[in-house]
């Protein structure tokens, strides 16, 4: 089995500064990306912003700024936000790059010599906003304005010569493809709209523009550049140095394991995208998850509509991983969901402050008090002792088995159970009562010490900055963190001095 593991999110395209749904996504794909790390996995995490094509361009226009000077400005705010976020990505690329025109033109003059694309001409809508095609069954029309019905964007009519890829083609075989690899497409309801899309019937899709030039040129036409979806999906194999099949990042880590995207681009990554990659006869991607939507009340935020929420001001509010936090436990993975100030102070002061912190609070200022804030020896486990061991030995697998297909919740679920039974455990110990039997203070302390390694490891990929400052105690490095080490009972070496631990989560004062 290999044991490499490629992650992405969408690339996000730079019109206009990132807002809260942009940084669900990456935190999502960095928690991936992190527990696959201490799983042992050899990791590939990517993100970057996607520039061309005239969303782009108009963006540009509109501030009277040059593109490639109106991308490198905003595509920098996307990047401040990736450090900000602390996301782990080995990489951030961008679609102005040169290694990726290199990836785009060859994967374009691959589909051209297998006469898997034709000129002829376009006419029909066309969403600036969505970049998208769309077919008359798909537009509404609302005040006179035509719109997609899902997106809620307007179209406009575009007719030029352009060249199309033969998607029809493709109908047959991808319906084949997903009913090989029931799990391509993620959540469940989301593979079912996807099949029921192509059952639908495919057209030919148009896949280069001829009435603006902000984009990568068609290598045999340079009247035409390429449609932008075609380009921006070629990022994910751009950044592996695609076309260089022998490069060691190609090798390692194509196909990629999980695209994971907000559903409303669902189309383009598990349609079009994997259509492209067998006509190319690349192998497609393993996962594509398409989770919901955050919603700013109850709608998709927008900046037509005007109802952005910025991540950082919530960070500058309440902290980075109390958000994190947030985004992982509150929102159903999968569906939408929305940001609650009140659940929000709530998650810090319940779940972080009283359970997560407290438990590391209370349990090293007893050592402080009786073991000196050392390791202590621990005498015979007990019954209860091992009980609670075993929740984790006998949790592995199952554990592993629902991660891989992003159960999240399951996850989370599983941390908070755990330390709710820590916090517990240490109470119902007493071991302040046992201050004549050393040894089963002894003990009790270092079943307590255990336990907050295990819990501090599996939120690492959670809440990583307060993990650690945990972890550290123990002198356990970010390096160091290893996923299986939570099944061993006896990983804290006796004596070995700990460190004082600093308030983890302030609380939140309510003051109504
Ligand atoms: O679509 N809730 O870029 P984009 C949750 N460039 N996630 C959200 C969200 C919300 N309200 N709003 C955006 C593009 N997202 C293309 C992608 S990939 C080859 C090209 C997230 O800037 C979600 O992941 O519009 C969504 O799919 C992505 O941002 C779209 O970002
Ligand atoms: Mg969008």
């Amino acid at each position: 089995m290999s044991k490499n593991y490629y992650i992405t999110t969408p690339i996000y395209y730079p019109s206009a500064k990132p807002h809260m749904g942009h940084a669900y996504s990456s935190i999502i794909a960095d928690f991936f990306a992190r527990l696959k790390r201490i799983q042992g996995y050899n990791v590939f995490f990517l993100t970057g912003t996607d520039e061309h094509g005239q969303k782009i361009q108009r963006a540009a226009e509109k501030v009277k700024k040059d593109p490639i000077a109106f991308c490198d400005e905003i595509s920098k705010t996307f990047k401040d936000l990736s450090k900000i976020l602390n996301l782990s990505n080995d990489d951030f690329i961008r679609t102005t790059e040169k290694r990726h025109f290199k990836s785009v033109e060859n994967l374009w003059n691959i589909l051209e010599e297998r006469g898997e694309i034709y000129l002829s001409k376009y006419s029909g809508w066309y969403s600036v906003s969505d970049e998208a095609f769309y077919s008359e069954d798909e537009l509404d029309t609302i005040d006179g304005i035509k719109v997609n019905k899902l997106s809620g964007s307007q179209v406009e009519w575009v007719e030029e010569e352009s060249y199309f890829f033969k998607l029809s083609n493709w109908q047959d075989k991808l319906l084949k493809f997903y009913s090989e690899n029931p799990k391509f497409i993620l959540p469940e309801s989301r593979r079912n709209e996807v099949i029921s899309f192509v059952k639908g019937g495919l057209k030919d899709l148009s896949v280069s523009r001829k009435s603006f030039t902000w984009g990568i040129k068609v290598p045999s036409n340079k009247d035409h550049v390429i449609y932008v979806w075609l380009d921006a999906l070629t990022n994910y194999l751009s950044a592996l140095n695609y076309p260089d099949h022998n490069d060691n990042k190609f090798k390692s880590f194509w196909p990629a394991n999980l695209h994971l995207i907000g559903k409303d681009i669902l189309r383009f990554h598990a349609v079009y995208w994997p259509a492209f990659l067998l006509a190319a006869k690349i192998n497609p991607p393993q996962r594509v998850y398409g989770h919901g939507w955050i919603l700013s009340g109850e709608e998709k935020m927008s900046k037509s509509k005007g109802n952005i929420l910025d991540p950082i001001e919530i960070i500058n509010t309440y902290g980075l991983d109390p958000l994190r936090y947030y985004l992982l436990k509150e929102v159903s993975f999968g569906n939408d969901g929305n940001i609650s100030k009140e659940k929000l102070e709530s998650c810090i002061n319940s779940d972080l402050a009283n359970n997560y912190g407290n438990l590391c609070q209370r349990v090293i200022s007893f050592c402080e008090k009786n073991t000196d804030l050392k390791i202590p020896k621990a005498g015979n486990f007990l019954k209860e002792d091992l009980d609670i061991f075993n929740n984790y030995s006998e949790n592995l697998k199952k554990l592993s088995e629902e991660i891989d297909d992003q159960n999240i919740n399951f996850y989370v679920e599983f941390i908070l159970s755990q330390l709710f039974k820590a916090n517990k455990y240490f109470n119902d110990q007493e071991p302040w009562k046992k201050k004549n039997n050393i040894d089963r203070l002894n003990t009790i302390v270092y079943v307590s010490l255990e336990l907050i390694r295990k819990i501090s490891i599996m939120i690492y990929p959670i809440i990583p900055s307060s993990a650690l400052k945990v972890l550290n105690i123990f002198s356990i490095q970010e390096k160091d963190i290893i996923f299986n080490t939570i099944t061993n009972n006896n990983f804290l070496k006796e004596d070995h001095k700990i460190l004082k631990l600093n308030i983890l989560f302030k609380k939140v004062e309510k003051n109504d």
